[in-house]
């Protein structure tokens, strides 16, 4: 199916995916989906220096994960650029700009909107299979572990929602703290009836930013997409799609 823009993986297409995307990020936000299989445009020179020790796999991921960035921006008027790696790995965005970036092994996914509408952002996706059991207790604190049993959520799949909001949650925050956290720093709440999720966490560094960002996430065929955000104004942009979800 390489080359159709619609490329299978699980029960989803590539489509799909993008207005799940949409559906899930705050308004204003630009995306582009990309199967991994499918051959990366080549990438800038100054991106070139992160990719010495990639595996070839590895390599392809990044590629592809760049390569949504530049439509995702396209898509916003913006003309293509070098995104070079960043501090803690990020990607380092033009002036204006605010994104970013998630692969499985099968696909890549970027997100971008202008810093005047959207501070920070950050995806994740994953497939939608139940967290390993033996990760439980890595990512999830005892008290999210207690909520999920009442929440009418399965615990393998809820944990794997846990482990998405903290892995997007982590790309959001750190543009806008540079603070490095483990799993049982954010303690994530969910809102299982409209698919979204807040967080707070005891660490004073990143309490304040965590208590504004906003969480939304969907299950794509047998993936699972999230999206955190902290709008610019620190409140909540809600796009036509999600308010009513
Ligand atoms: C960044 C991280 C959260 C997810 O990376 P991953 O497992 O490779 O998964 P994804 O494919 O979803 O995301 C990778 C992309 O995130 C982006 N990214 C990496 N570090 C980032 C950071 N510090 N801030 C924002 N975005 C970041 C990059 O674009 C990266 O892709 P690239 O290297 O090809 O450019 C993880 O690798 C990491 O750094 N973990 C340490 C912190 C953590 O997970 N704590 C527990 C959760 S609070």
């Amino acid at each position: 199916m390489a080359g159709d823009g619609h490329t299978a993986y699980h029960m989803g297409t590539n489509t799909e995916l993008a207005d799940a995307l949409l559906a899930i990020a705050p308004f204003g936000v630009a995306c582009a989906v990309h199967a991994t299989d499918r051959e990366p445009e080549p990438l800038w020179a100054a991106e070139l220096s992160a990719t010495d020790r990639m595996s070839a796999k590895r390599l392809r991921e990044f590629s592809a994960g760049r390569q949504c960035a530049r439509e995702a921006l396209a898509r916003l008027g913006q003309a293509p650029v070098a995104l070079p790696v960043g501090p803690g790995r990020a990607p380092l965005w033009p002036a204006g700009i605010i994104g970013s970036i998630s692969h499985t092994a099968e696909i890549a996914v970027a997100v971008v909107a202008r810093r005047a509408q959207v501070r920070s952002l950050g995806i994740d996706v994953e497939s939608a299979d139940p967290l390993a059991a033996e990760l439980l207790a890595l990512v999830c604190r005892d008290a999210e572990r207690a909520a999920l049993a009442v929440s009418g959520l399965e615990p393998g799949p809820g944990a794997k929602l846990l482990f998405s909001a903290k892995e997007s949650l982590y790309k959001c925050l750190w543009p806008l703290t540079g603070v490095f956290l483990e799993f049982h720093d954010l303690g994530i709440r969910l809102d299982p009836v409209r698919c979204r999720f807040s967080a707070c966490s005891e660490d004073p560094r990143i309490a304040g930013t965590l208590a504004m960002i906003c969480g939304r996430y969907r299950r794509v065929g047998g993936l699972l997409l999230s999206c955190a955000w902290l709008d610019a104004s620190g409140g909540e942009i809600l796009t036509g799609t999600a308010a009513s979800d």
